[in-house]
């Protein structure tokens, strides 16, 4: 093995941006689409997707470098890499619709991270003139890309986090925050005596119907748009995946507030899918979440201590955070009386 130079390794580092952009266009160009049925002449390659075959040629030769395409320059071929499958469309594990979305809402407020670091303004505030989903929600194909990529990181990187999110028992499930419905459904499909909510801004929450109905589950989930910042809807369990993180202790506290308002029993469950900085077996995308709420939002990862102070402060108590293969964990708590 060839031990790289430090100054090499630190450059390939900084080359970070190139490598995200060039997976950016061979994602929204649909290359991996493209490939499933095996390789291909670059030329043919370039024509069928609509990019010039120079600018691809020297883009796949990166990729291929990081092992997501095979190109042989010889024969100028291109197959599917060992990850070339996670840019494939609709994919069992494909994080496709995160590289369209992090690309298009999140690569160009990290331009302005040196002015988070200075002043600890959110980098998208700064890059935006507002708040992260108030710039989101101005604008219905930002929405979907984002609630797409909300929908990739379910299917490929939070499943085992949601086979261990157990519901025995359970009346009604409020999903707080929960998009369009695609983590609600699934679990609804394990536990057919569940009813559930899915509860979302409006605009957001607009296509969940459609999606729990194809599901199989629409008689069971009903769909309410709103913000949880003012008012939840009624359940004995809250579930609130990815959400609480995307904010302040402070504001998270408002909302845990909001839940314990109109939780229906003394004793209401509470599961968080969340990463926590502590546990589980892949800290690094834990970090660099954070840092992707430090850019972002005024959010942030946390560790058991953080999430154990910040529910006890809002009447909660901690019951249990349950590791998985994943960078996911089921922090489950239950509202104090
Ligand atoms: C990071 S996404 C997580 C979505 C979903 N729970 C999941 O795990 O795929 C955060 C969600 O919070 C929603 N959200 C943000 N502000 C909200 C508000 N004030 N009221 C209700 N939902 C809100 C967003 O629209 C978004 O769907």
């Amino acid at each position: 093995m060839t031990t790289q130079a430090p100054a090499v390794a630190t450059l390939r580092l900084l080359g970070g941006f190139q490598v995200s952009q060039a997976l950016y266009v061979a994602a929204r160009a649909g290359v991996a689409d493209r490939l499933l049925d095996g390789p291909v002449a670059l030329g043919v390659l370039a024509d069928s997707v609509g990019l010039r075959p120079d600018p691809l040629r020297r883009i796949l030769r990166v990729l291929g470098a990081e092992d997501v395409f095979a190109f042989d320059q010889q024969q100028d071929v291109v197959a599917l890499g060992p990850l070339g499958h996670t840019l494939v469309t609709g994919g069992a594990d494909s994080v496709r619709s995160i590289a369209l979305a992090w690309m298009e809402t999140h690569y160009a407020p990290f331009a302005e991270l040196w002015g988070t670091a200075t002043t600890g303004v959110p980098a998208a505030e700064l890059a935006f003139g507002r708040p992260f989903f108030d710039w989101l929600g101005q604008d219905s194909a930002r929405t979907a890309t984002f609630t797409a990529a909300m929908a990739d990181f379910t299917l490929a990187v939070r499943q085992h986090a949601f086979s261990r999110v157990e519901l025995d028992g359970v009346g009604t499930v409020v999903d707080v925050g929960g998009a369009d419905g695609t983590v609600l459904a699934g679990l609804a499909e394990r536990y057919p005596a569940v009813r559930g909510v899915v509860f979302d801004l409006p605009h957001v929450v607009r296509g969940a119907e459609a999606v729990v109905r194809a599901r199989g589950v629409g008689d069971r989930i009903s769909v309410v748009g709103g913000d949880f910042f003012v008012e939840v809807p009624s359940g004995d369990c809250y579930l609130a995946c990815f959400v609480l993180h995307d904010w302040s202790d402070e504001q998270a506290a408002r909302i845990l507030a909001r839940i314990r308002e109109a939780a229906a029993v003394a004793d209401a469950r509470l599961v968080l899918v969340e990463t926590v900085l502590d546990v589980g077996p892949a800290p690094q995308v834990a970090q660099l979440l954070d840092l992707t709420m430090l850019g972002l939002v005024a959010g942030r990862e946390r560790t058991t201590g953080d999430w154990r102070r910040l529910l006890a402060g809002s009447g909660f108590r901690l019951e249990r955070v349950r590791a998985t293969e994943g960078p996911m964990c089921v922090i489950e708590a239950r509202r104090l009386p």
